[in-house]
């Protein structure tokens, strides 16, 4: 197979309302609206912390990635994270804002956020309910194999408008980095028209975007690194790997896996049309 499918694509340009802001000394006012829930995660990146917060403005749930800033780093994954939405690629957590501080919001946040030197960047995005590998272990008895071919296609779906829309390379794809969502059914459109109805309870979101890569229509930022042939090689492997065991796991034989196992970067578009995902095409 060819990899000129997906590089042919024209990509959009920069998004400038993604481009990270300005600093403030202290974030106190910017925190007014958030109520601590609880924290979801600890130990994020170097002693970043994930916590479940309400927005008093939005009048839901979102959540909060507490993480020390590093410059040159910090700015591409909230650029990431943010084009994704803005391009409006499913599949991803939806991004919702940032929050760049001096100093640690006092009266707000606990303990280890106190480690941190500062500046702390906070990015806000929306709450997801668990993570693929709760969906697999605790959850799947009650799951069919439609289902599981559901999320399968949904993941795969996910990552190739992603690499054709924005050329993300996602570099660390695993279980941890994969959380879902109950949605009712959606249906997704082929390439060749096909139309494929993903019926599963789960829809799931990927996250994590603190190693990835993007073209953004901007290659003369030093900040950014464009992604290369081996890390869309590498996100190919992982990618095989979560088949593979969610295949095995539902005895279903996974014909699919084989075409990952290459050297080459695959099309995504040409396995979305292979007869594995026949169960999911709309009649
Ligand atoms: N939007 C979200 N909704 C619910 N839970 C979340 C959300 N974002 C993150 N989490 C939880 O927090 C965990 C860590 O988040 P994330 O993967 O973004 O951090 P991390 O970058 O992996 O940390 P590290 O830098 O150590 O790799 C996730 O595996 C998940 O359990
Ligand atoms: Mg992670």
């Amino acid at each position: 197979m060819t990899n000129t499918g997906w590089k042919s694509v024209v990509r959009k340009p920069i998004y400038s309302s993604c481009v990270i802001g300005e600093t403030s000394s202290t974030c106190d006012k910017r925190f007014e609206k958030y109520s601590l829930m609880k924290e979801l995660a600890e130990n994020v990146g170097t002693f970043g912390v994930i916590y479940l917060v309400y927005n008093s403005k939005k009048k839901h749930n979102t959540v909060l990635k507490a993480i020390q800033y590093v410059e040159g780093v910090t700015e591409v994954e909230i650029y990431i994270i943010c084009a994704l939405t803005n391009a409006q690629i499913p599949g991803f957590i939806g991004y919702v804002s940032h929050i760049i501080c001096d100093e640690v919001p006092s009266d707000w946040l606990i303990g280890r956020v106190d480690e941190f030197n500062a500046p702390i960047v906070y990015i806000e995005m929306d709450e997801a309910e668990g993570s693929m590998y709760d969906l697999l272990f605790v959850v799947k008895p009650k799951m069919k194999v439609i289902d599981m071919k559901s999320i399968i296609f949904e993941i795969i779906y996910s990552m190739h408008q992603a690499r054709i829309t924005v050329g993300l390379a996602h570099r660390d794809l695993k279980y941890d980095n994969m959380l879902y969502i109950s949605a009712p059914p959606r249906t997704y459109t082929l390439r060749n028209s096909v139309k494929i109805k993903a019926s599963s309870p789960y829809r799931p979101l990927i996250i994590d975007f603190g190693r990835s890569r993007i073209e953004i229509g901007n290659e003369s930022d030093p900040r950014f690194d464009l992604p290369n042939d081996e890390d869309y090689l590498f996100d190919q492997l992982a990618l095989m790997k979560i088949i593979k065991d969610i295949g095995l796991l539902n005895n279903i034989t996974a014909d699919i896996v084989d075409k990952f196992n290459t050297k080459e970067i695959i099309d995504l578009d040409d396995i979305l049309e292979l007869p594995f995902f026949d169960e999911l095409r709309e009649k």
